[in-house]
This record gives structure tokens, C-alpha cells and sequence, in this order.
């Protein structure tokens, strides 16, 4: 049986962590949200329950990961569907207006859209949460046509998570700013430019991680560029959020 949406409006939705809170925010309202990865269904109930979806199609590649979403929605009533499938190869193209892929890594989330890139083009939103490779899935989102949509960055339980909206859309890939460090897609411009409150933390502390690879290789007589690239990249980003935020 279906809730009606009079039942979803007075129902106290469950508060999720920060880093799938704000992937809810940034979901826009769809038909059907592609909950890919889905594991414990958390994100997938919220968004039934918020309203921002109408129907969830949840798939993992873990049927122990799909029973545990399953068990939470023992019951709930939702307009939601379980799909035991790797990537998007549940889906058919165009089944569902938006996706969701939370949790994962970056590299991970590139190759998911990369098998299935007819679907992939198809959503009209894709949001993403990497757990790490966020420079990898940014790289491969800009050569591959899909522009960022929207970017935020949230702290939690003493981490800090990077979340990328995106679409197919090639023509609204714009060049990088002639200030941002060359082949530097560690941290994203909309953020930057947002000024996220956790994006300069965020920074410092990969800087300092940096710096502390850099004398750690040092030491041993030997510094790789690629270091040195991520520390200098990080440093003006730093630069570039102080001065320009009023
Ligand atoms: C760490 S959990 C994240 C769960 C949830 N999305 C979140 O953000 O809290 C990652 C989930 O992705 C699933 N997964 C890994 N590779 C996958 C693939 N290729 N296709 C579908 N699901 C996959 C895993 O089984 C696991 O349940």
C-alpha cells in the first residue's frame, strides 16, 4: 500500500547523517530516484519520506546490503522497488529521473556511470557523495560532458565529505577559471566560489597532510612532483577563498 502524501506531511522524517542530510538537500524532487549502492536504504527512506522522490528503485550488489534495506522498510509502505544488480545495469534508460550515488569512491562512481553511460546521460540529475578519489570522479565528470550542477561540502563525525551534483549537459562544461591550479581537481570551483564554510578547513587539513607526506618523502632524499603539485594546488585555493571572501 502506497502512503499518501497527507500521511508523508505529517510523519516526523528521521534526521540522517550530515553527509546524506545534505545529499537529500541537494535532491531535487523526481519521480523516480535511482538509489544505487543503496546498502542500509537510509538515504532511500528519507527520500520518500521528505517527499523528494515519489518512487525508489534501491539496488546494491550486496544481497546481504539489500536484505538490511528491505528490513527497514518492513511495512513503510513506500513506493519502492529492491534491485540486486552491480551499477546502473538494474536500470533501464530513462526508468529513472535522478540518481543517487553516496558512499562509495570516486573511482567507483566513475566507472558505474562509464559502464552505463547511455543511462547515465539520460538522468536529469546525478548526485554524488565520494568517500575518497573526488579529484579522479571530477576529472572524469569534465572529460566525459557532465557539469556540475552543485557542490557542498559537510563535516561529520570529525570527516569531511565532498558532495557533486552533475548532468549530462556538454555545452555547460566551462573552462576552469584562469586562477585554478592546473590539472587540480582535488576541490571543486563551485565550492570554492560558494564559499562553503567547511571547504576551508577542509583545505588546510589536506594541506597539512600534504606537508607532512612532503617531509616524510623529503627525508628519504626524494620528493614526487605530484606532491608538490597538491600542496602548491592546495595552497593557492586557500589564498584564492581568503581574499576573496568579504
Ligand atoms: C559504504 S556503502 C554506502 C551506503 C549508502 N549509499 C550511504 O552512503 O550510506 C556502499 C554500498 O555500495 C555497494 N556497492 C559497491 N559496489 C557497487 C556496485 N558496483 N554497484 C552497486 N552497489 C555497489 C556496497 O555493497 C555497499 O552496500
Amino acid at each position: 500500500m502506497e502512503r499518501s502524501a497527507a500521511d508523508n506531511r505529517t510523519r516526523r522524517r528521521r534526521r540522517l547523517r550530515p553527509r546524506l542530510e545534505k545529499a537529500l538537500e541537494m535532491t531535487p524532487g523526481c519521480a523516480v530516484l535511482a538509489d544505487v549502492g543503496c546498502d542500509h536504504g537510509q538515504f532511500s527512506l528519507a527520500a520518500l519520506e521528505s517527499g523528494r522522490a515519489k518512487r525508489v528503485i534501491a539496488s546494491d550488489i550486496s544481497e546481504a546490503s539489500l536484505q538490511k534495506a528491505m528490513r527497514l522498510f518492513c511495512g513503510a509502505g513506500y513506493d519502492i522497488e529492491f534491485r540486486c544488480c552491480a551499477g546502473l545495469s538494474g536500470c533501464s534508460e530513462g526508468e529513472a529521473d535522478c540518481c543517487a550515488l553516496l558512499g562509495m569512491g570516486g573511482e567507483l562512481i566513475a566507472s558505474i556511470l562509464e559502464s552505463d553511460i547511455i543511462k547515465a546521460r539520460a538522468f536529469r540529475l546525478i548526485v554524488m557523495q565520494p568517500m575518497r578519489g573526488e579529484a579522479e570522479l571530477r576529472h572524469w565528470l569534465r572529460e566525459n560532458g557532465f557539469a556540475i550542477a552543485n557542490e557542498a561540502v559537510v563535516r561529520d563525525d570529525g570527516r569531511y565529505y565532498q558532495l557533486i551534483s552533475a548532468r549530462y549537459a556538454p555545452d555547460e562544461v566551462l573552462p576552469l577559471p584562469e586562477w585554478w591550479p592546473e590539472g587540480f581537481f582535488q576541490f571543486g570551483v563551485t565550492a570554492l566560489e560558494k564559499h562553503e564554510s567547511a571547504m576551508l578547513p577542509m583545505m588546510e587539513r589536506y594541506l597539512s597532510m600534504m606537508e607532512k607526506k612532503l617531509n616524510k618523502a623529503a627525508e628519504k632524499g626524494a620528493v614526487p612532483p605530484l606532491l608538490q603539485s597538491e600542496r602548491d594546488g592546495t595552497l593557492a585555493l586557500i589564498r584564492r577563498y581568503k581574499e576573496t571572501i568579504s
